[in-house]
């Protein structure tokens, strides 16, 4: 990081404003020990939100949450449950698009700095899971909700039930009817399941994700999403990643914990993802060009990447000031 460059960044930028303090401390252990680059360059990349596909306004909800002085939970949270009510996104929340029953069954998870988490699973009638799930995490002594149970359990703690088949997505479902074909649908709406990390100003990461999962699946199938290690996968000693795309794919290689665990192990996040897809596209027999699946990560540095299977998958980062979607790299160039 050019240091020069993020004051001149800073000083545009409500971030740069709020990480004030954080920049002076590091111009003065700059000129106290000039050697010690590597401390000064990490403080300045935090805090940072990342998060699967082009998500702007979830990232800017979370970066606010950061800014203000709230932790990294609380951040992914909040980022996740702008794209949850976002009606206009058809794989997330409230719109999302039903099973082929013409259900719209929710998978969340959420995972805090301590290794603490909790998911939900094939949630029915309720729009922010995620928040379901960060109860299931710290009100409950289990890991994961299903069905009727996670509903009951949400009513209780006060989430109010609502019919989440919006008139856009009924009318795509009585279309898909007509010949029932299911398939899954490589960047579907160019939207899949928003996963998010962020990291706090305390150096402290979290994350989360949330889905409708697979259009037209079949009735109570469950994706990677709501499985800790597969979906999503935090270690705060290391790092963190989320995956999106077709969900059986994720959870046959453990995806996320797969990511996390190669960085532990010396690689950068870029390098993690590379390798986490290639375990996908290398098995004998794999017909990874009909699906897409993605990755993307951060480290404890706030160094982060991203891969995909096929092209046009991306990542919206929220770093210094600045929040932009950033096209990810790709295996299938053939
Ligand atoms: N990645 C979302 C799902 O497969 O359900």
């Amino acid at each position: 990081m050019n240091r020069r460059k993020f004051i001149k960044n800073a000083s545009l930028t409500g971030a740069g404003l709020a990480v004030g303090s954080t920049l002076i401390h590091c111009a003065e252990a700059t000129s106290k020990n000039e050697e010690n680059t590597a401390v000064v360059d990490t403080k300045n990349n935090l805090p940072l939100v990342i998060a699967t596909w082009h998500v702007e306004n979830a990232t800017t909800k979370a970066m606010e949450v950061l800014e203000a002085g709230g932790n990294a939970l609380d951040a992914v949270e909040q980022g996740c449950m702008v794209e949850e009510a976002n009606e206009k996104g058809q794989s997330v929340g409230k719109g999302g698009l039903p099973d082929r029953d013409g259900n719209v069954t929710l998978d969340a998870c959420i995972m805090d700095k301590n290794g603490n988490c909790g998911a939900v699973v094939y949630l029915k009638d309720i729009t922010h899971a995620v928040s379901v799930a960060r109860k299931v995490m710290e009100d409950t002594p289990h890991v994961m909700l299903a069905g009727e149970g996670a509903k009951q359990f949400a009513i209780s703690k006060g989430f109010e039930p609502e019919d989440l088949l919006t008139e856009a997505s009924k009318k795509a479902w009585e279309e898909w009817k007509v010949k029932s074909e299911y398939k899954p649908i490589i960047n579907i709406e160019n939207h899949d399941t928003i996963g998010m990390l962020a990291i706090d100003n305390n150096g402290d990461i979290s994350g989360a994700c949330t889905t409708s999962g697979l259009a037209y699946k079949l009735a109570g199938r469950v994706g990677d999403s709501p499985i800790i290690g597969s979906g999503l996968f935090v270690d705060n000693e290391v790092g963190g990643c989320v995956a999106t795309g077709l969900g059986e794919e994720v959870v046959k290689t453990v995806g996320s914990f797969l990511v996390v665990e190669l960085m532990r192990q010396g690689k950068t996040p870029q390098e993690a993802c590379e390798e986490a897809i290639s375990r996908i596209v290398k098995k004998p027999n794999s017909n990874y060009k009909a699906f897409q699946v993605g990755y993307i990560a951060v480290n404890k540095k706030g160094e982060t990447g991203s891969f995909s299977i096929h092209q046009w998958f991306s990542m919206t980062k929220f770093q210094n000031g600045v929040n932009e979607q950033i096209q990810s790299d790709y295996f299938n160039k053939a």
